[in-house]
């Protein structure tokens, strides 16, 4: 098969390798479209070393068809439409052991700590894979992961209907959050982002959205004017290495100014900064601050909203390239990251 091998960092060959062999219990898929995430584009220049040795074919955001199904395996025909779930925790810590599998302490993902689906196929078992409906355009199946992200951070903060939302970061994460929370909410939701490209998506594709820009309002004073003063029921921080912006707050203690008196703040963003938090702020409001990592079985929810037609994956994606023009995708992400959400690479 042809697979995107990362040689060496920063640089991909698009090269024959060997089809992976389809061992019993195992179900070989036929990859259609990957996604690149932000994660790839810390592996392509190296920055998890040694946790990503080269030569290695990363890829965690993918879907395919079946291909062949391995001895054993029960429930899975070839042709199958299926998106891949590339989290494998250990069953064995702590975390794992309350259920709490998001939290393993030896969480690894295929695409980062084993080969993964930038690749015309792969070989995992069938726990790992979730139908998607015939009718669905193969380029939305790859985009299953992501939105589990969106879809495990609203179901963490417990998005109930009526809710009025915000969300800082109007990025790739930022969007999936709020495309999943307009499933269970027709409440308002603030988008705050400086970039104004952002935001028009945002508001193009969801309804009873209003878009902020932190560098021509403070979102706390337009959040407070737009609920009568009280604040949002639930502010998300989906930004992580936040751009300084003058005279306004980090996102993680603005979210917390924007709350309502009981309120919650979900905070995604993974920075290896301190993010400054007033707690007198919070405790006045006794607000609570959750955290929300990867997805937990939300493969299935996201599928039936897929299929039902209640998301908008079209406002996602930026721009599809041939899987052979990997090292021109990553190079055009690295120079205008801003001017793209999601690059869809085609491997059929
Ligand atoms: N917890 C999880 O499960 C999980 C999963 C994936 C990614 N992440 C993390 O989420 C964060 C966002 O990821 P992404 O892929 O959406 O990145 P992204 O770069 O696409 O989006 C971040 C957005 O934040 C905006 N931003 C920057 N400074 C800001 C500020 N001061 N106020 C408001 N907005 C600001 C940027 O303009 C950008 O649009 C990253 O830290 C990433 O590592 C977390
Ligand atoms: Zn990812
Ligand atoms: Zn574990």
């Amino acid at each position: 098969m042809k697979a995107a091998v990362l040689e060496s960092y920063n640089h991909f060959v698009w090269k024959e390798v060997e089809t992976p062999e389809v061992k019993a219990g195992e179900v070989l898929v036929r990859i259609k479209f990957a996604s690149i995430c932000g994660t790839d584009m810390h592996i392509f220049p190296g920055d998890f070393h040694p946790r990503t040795p080269v030569p290695f074919i990363p890829g965690h955001e993918m879907g395919g068809v079946v291909a062949e199904v391995g001895d054993g395996v029960s429930g899975f025909e070839e042709g199958e439409k299926v998106a891949i779930d590339p989290i494998i925790w250990c069953g064995e810590c702590p975390a794992c052991k309350r259920g709490h599998y998001p939290a393993c302490t030896s969480l690894k993902l295929l695409g980062v700590d084993m080969d993964g689906g930038f690749a015309e196929y792969i070989s995992v078992p069938p726990h790992m894979l979730f139908k998607a409906a015939p009718h669905l355009p193969d380029e939305h199946v790859a985009l299953v992961e992501i939105y589990g992200i969106g879809f495990h951070a609203n179901n963490r903060a417990k998005t109930s209907e009526g809710d009025v939302l915000a969300i800082w970061g109007a990025g790739r994460v930022g969007q999936v959050i709020l495309q999943a929370a307009r499933t269970k909410t027709d409440g308002t939701i603030f988008m705050v982002d400086p970039l104004e490209n952002r935001l028009e998506i945002a508001e193009k594709y969801n309804e009873n959205v209003i878009g902020i820009n932190p560098r021509k309002e403070n979102p706390v004073d337009v959040i407070k004017k737009h609920t009568g003063g009280n604040g949002v029921d639930i502010a998300f921080e989906a930004v992580g290495h936040a751009e300084e912006i003058e005279g306004i707050h980090h996102p993680v203690r603005s979210a917390i100014q924007s709350l309502r008196g009981g309120g919650k703040v979900c905070v995604l963003g993974l920075s290896d900064e301190p993010a400054p938090v007033v707690f007198k702020e919070l405790i006045w409001k006794e607000g609570q601050i959750i955290t929300s990592r990867v997805s937990h079985g939300e493969f299935s929810e996201v599928l039936e909203h897929l299929n039902s037609g209640d998301l908008k994956p079209d406002a996602l994606i930026s721009k599809v390239m041939p899987g052979s023009q990997i090292q021109q995708a990553f190079e055009l992400l690295q120079k205008e990251k801003e001017n793209y959400l999601k690059v869809l690479l085609d491997f059929q």
